[in-house]
């Protein structure tokens, strides 16, 4: 079994035989929409969005089946005919034998180098693919390499399938579609036009163009054209055994026009004789655009083999640059899969949750938790743009706490759902707080709290329960007063009204009823009588913490009073003679959904801050002290932990048993009573025993979702119908097992945290095992596959927590402290560990010394120098760089030194 190596710390690897392991495939995008992935033999595919494929759409399934893709040609003359991609019949045939192409894949950020050698011909070819970051085009660098000791004769022809149409006509109108196509041959290529996009909804007219053009490396045009499959692979041909190839036939001239086929950018370049050693390069460009005039422009930017290889550098050089932050530890490997979990989030913000074969759904939108995700990485990556980034996302909370979850293109741009189907995810509103949180400790900026946001406006009302018949499209999708102004709110608004609403909606068991789903969407099907323990204690965790900043906020910026709409007094005025009664919260809460259902006063009303503080204090406190009574679950001895859900039943869902295949546990409750401070020491404890117990496989990642219920519990959720060990069934969900890490580092479990990352990249970083390219995947399956890689929310944690748990440099109100949890096996041969990032943007470069390599837990931060100039060390330990300090700092990158013993 090969392995991956590393060849530089911004992550570039490589893998020999990469075609010999499954389901491989790298994303290669460009900033301007864009993007598509290839697989060790350039299968893959390549788009703009769901309406707008280049190539045909592939799922993970059919990945490695379908040769309808990327081919590149040699005939040989006396010898026959190679693939450069491994895509020919003959290839597939002596695949694990002998005979075998040497292959290997070179790759980093945003570039993908496929070499493959003949053993028969004696040719090397090394194809490398990008798109030019600010640019609509796929670049396909071939360079054939004459490795036999005689000269040849070779003729090559490239052989790109263009789909040119919608992801939906994969199935619907495959046929009927490519009727539509006008086909014309250029002089440099294919271009193909379909008439209309076809849609039973209504047809529109097309105006897009779908082009695959090539050059010589010194700028030549092909010869003659295949521009359709048919052309190409002939009569009884296939992708793999096209007729021509084997046939040599001539192909026809530029300036041809073929209606109604499935198009080929089937490219034949002339004939050339091919000396010993020699070397020769041809450029296959795929690309679609509006304009003509582009594709014009674009031939003549990339025409030559030096102007790709400029435009190589150039993307290369763009891409490291975003990854703003950089580790340095002593563990093999862990540096360069660091440097990909930190790119992963630009990936997510191109590809969305579609686009990539394993995510073979979604029609490419971003969801409501994606864009609070995102953002947490942006405040480490881009920090300019997220202040103005997170004003707009709170226009997308309703007056009644949830919030839209069609989100458009641009800034605070939410789109009404026009099939008016009700779906409320309880754990949305938990998500703005954090990232809000961390956006002021990094940055001190608790001015941002009075900032105004509208409120998103449509048919939905009293938390999706109700309709407000008297809303249409055409009225916008912003709240209203009765005034008929735009009703705007302060950020503190927006949060009071999410969390308070939250802490309203009850089920039976005084515990926020779980409606649609919550972070898990795979809990679908309890949401009559379904509650969500789980994030009843993540909501207590942010009343409480919203309660600690507002304090803060007074303190800082010396005011007393907050403004709010009148209408919710009543959430916060509400007391304890309430709490214990479901009933009464769900009444309380109706009357508010009402009174907002339509338009609102506007007026609003000046209230204290610390009467705003202790209700909010009140009401975690009562909920963290009914959730550790409630919610309990004792296992054998030394462990426990608690129920994280009740089902449609009413049931409680985890339960201990003595024997073990009974015991029922889910990871999701444990994390947020962690992370809310709910869970004391003592619990946390027993939480991490019957964790390792029942939920750790070191060899498959880690830590599980849930143990094996052994039950399809429609009352629950389809997470129940999936394989256990397979998406939100009991695989090890990296986000989940990410998050659980932090919350352990942050109430001071590091050794605790460790162990958790450390499975996470270990297993990852294991080829063998993960059988997936350095990165973070969404998740482990029960053989430690790594699967659905580069697209999840896990990765902005796992930065998040590298940064400011793990080395434990991190913002406190606009201030830089640290504060390193690493431990001994962290720290290079030296005795060093060390990070790089951006903060207050300023550059830092920050080393930590631990010269006697001691273990976590014994050393503490003896000396901190930044420059030449000591840093005092707090009382508790904690290095602490004062806002101002930083503001007067001059230096392109400022460097600290941490000793520690
Ligand atoms: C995915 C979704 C995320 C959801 C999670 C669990 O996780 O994107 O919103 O909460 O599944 O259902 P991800 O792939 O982001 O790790």
């Amino acid at each position: 079994m090969e392995k991956i190596r590393f060849t530089d710390w911004h992550g570039t690897f490589t893998v020999a035989r990469p075609e010999n392991t499954s389901y491989l495939y790298f994303p290669i995008a460009g900033e301007r929409g864009l993007k598509g992935c290839v697989t060790p033999n350039l299968g893959g595919d390549s788009m703009l969005d769901q309406e707008t494929f280049l190539l045909e759409p592939v799922s993970v399934s059919n990945l490695h089946n379908n040769r309808s893709t990327r081919n590149f040609w040699v005939y040989v003359e006396n010898e026959g005919a190679w693939s450069a991609t491994g895509n020919s019949a003959s290839q597939e045939n002596v695949k694990f034998t002998r005979d075998q192409d040497e292959s290997q894949v070179t790759a980093g950020l945003m570039w993908h180098t496929a070499r493959r050698v003949s053993q028969r011909h004696r040719i090397k070819a090394e194809i490398t693919s990008f798109i030019p970051f600010e640019e609509n085009v796929e670049l396909m660098q071939v360079r054939l390499e004459n490795l036999s000791d005689h000269a040849k004769r070779i003729a090559p022809i490239a052989a790109i399938p263009i789909y040119g149409r919608s992801a939906d006509n994969l199935r619907d109108h495959r046929n009927v579609t490519s009727m539509l196509h006008r086909i014309r041959t250029t002089e440099h290529g294919v271009e193909v036009k379909p008439t209309m996009s076809f849609d039973e909804k209504g047809h529109r007219e097309n105006k897009k163009i779908y082009y695959v053009m090539g050059f010589t490396g010194d700028g030549f045009s092909p010869v003659a054209f295949f521009p359709t499959v048919d052309s190409l692979i002939g009569e009884g041909g296939s992708f793999t055994h096209p007729r021509v190839i084997f046939r040599q036939e001539p192909g026809v001239p530029a300036g041809t026009e073929i209606m109604g086929r499935e198009a080929m950018g089937g490219l034949k370049f002339p004939e050339i004789p091919f000396g010993a050693g020699q070397t020769v390069t041809y450029t296959i460009l795929i690309g679609v655009t509006e304009d003509e005039k582009e594709i014009e422009r674009i031939a003549e930017a990339y025409r030559t083999e030096h102007q790709v290889q400029e435009a190589l550098e150039h993307t290369k050089n763009y891409w490291k640059r975003k990854v703003n932050v950089r580790f340095s530890t002593g563990r093999e490997g862990l540096d360069a899969f660091l440097a990909w979990v930190s790119f992963q989030p630009f990936l997510r913000r191109l590809y969305g949750c579609s686009f990539l074969p394993y995510h073979d759904y979604g029609r490419g939108g971003r969801g409501w938790r994606d864009l609070w995700q995102d953002c947490l990485s942006l405040l480490f990556m881009e920090p300019d743009d997220v202040r103005e980034m997170i004003v707009s996302n709170f226009g997308g909370v309703r007056m009644d706490g949830t919030n839209a979850t069609i989100i458009g293109e641009g800034l605070g741009n939410f789109i009404a759902d026009r099939n008016g189907i009700a779906r409320v995810w309880m754990d949305h509103a938990f998500w703005p707080f954090k990232t809000l949180r961390l956006y002021i400790d990094q940055t001190g900026d608790y001015q941002i709290l009075e900032e105004l946001a509208p409120y998103f406006k449509d048919a939905q009302v009293c938390r999706g329960e109700a309709v407000d018949g008297t809303w249409s499209v055409s009225v916008g999708s912003q709240q209203m007063t009765r005034n008929k102004e735009v009703y705007r709110g302060t950020l503190i608004e927006h949060l009071l009204i999410e969390n308070l609403c939250a802490f309203y909606e009850v089920g039976e068991h005084n515990i926020i009823k779980l409606r649609g789903a919550d972070w898990n969407d795979a809990l679908d099907m309890a949401s009559e009588h379904g509650e969500s323990v789980a994030f009843t204690f993540a909501y207590a965790g942010n009343l409480s913490d919203i309660a600690d900043m507002l304090e803060q906020y007074e303190k800082r910026c010396s005011v007393h009073e907050i403004h709010v709409l009148e209408e919710i007094l009543p959430l916060l005025e509400a007391g304890e003679e309430l709490y214990g009664s479901p009933d009464k919260k769900k009444g309380l809460l109706c009357e508010y959904g009402l009174l907002c259902q339509k338009k609102v006063s506007g007026n609003k009303k000046q209230i204290p801050i610390e009467g705003v503080v202790k209700s909010l204090r009140s009401k975690a406190k009562w909920m963290k002290n009914h959730l550790r009574k409630q919610e309990w679950i004792s296992g054998a001895s030394g462990e426990g932990w608690f129920n994280s859900y009740y089902d449609d039943h009413k049931n409680q869902v985890e339960r201990f048993s003595v024997r073990e295949e009974e015991v029922r546990m889910i990871l999701t409750g444990q994390v947020f009573a962690v992370m809310s401070g709910t869970a004391e020491p003592e619990d946390i404890s027993k939480i991490t025993k019957a964790a390792d117990h029942y939920l750790y496989r070191e060899e498959i990642g880690g830590y599980r979702l849930n143990t094996d219920f052994r039950e399809l519990k429609f009352d629950m959720g389809r997470m129940f119908g999936f394989a256990y060990g397979e998406k939100e069934n009991g695989a090890v969900f990296s986000h989940m097992a990410v998050m659980y890490a932090n919350a352990l580092y942050s109430r001071g479990f590091a050794r605790e945290g460790h162990k958790v990352l450390k499975a996470l990249a270990d297993t990852a970083l294991n080829f063998e095992v993960s059988r997936m390219y350095p990165g973070i995947p969404e998740y482990f399956n029960a053989e430690g596959r790594g699967v659905y890689p580069y697209l999840t929310g896990a990765a902005s944690w796992y930065m998040m927590t590298m940064i400011t748990e793990v080395f434990g440099v991190r913002g406190e109100s606009g201030d830089l402290t640290i504060m390193p949890r690493l431990m001994a096996e962290e720290f290079g041969p030296a005795g060093k560990a060390g990070i790089y990032f951006i903060f207050a943007g300023k550059e830092f470069m920050v080393e930590i010394e631990n010269s006697e390599r001691k273990e976590f837990g014994s050393y503490r931060i003896q000396k901190a120098l930044m420059g030449e100039q000591e840093i005092p060390i707090g009382a508790d330990g904690v290095v602490r760089i004062p806002r101002e300090r930083i503001d007067a700092l001059r230096n392109s990158v400022n460097q600290i030194h941490v000793f520690v013993s």
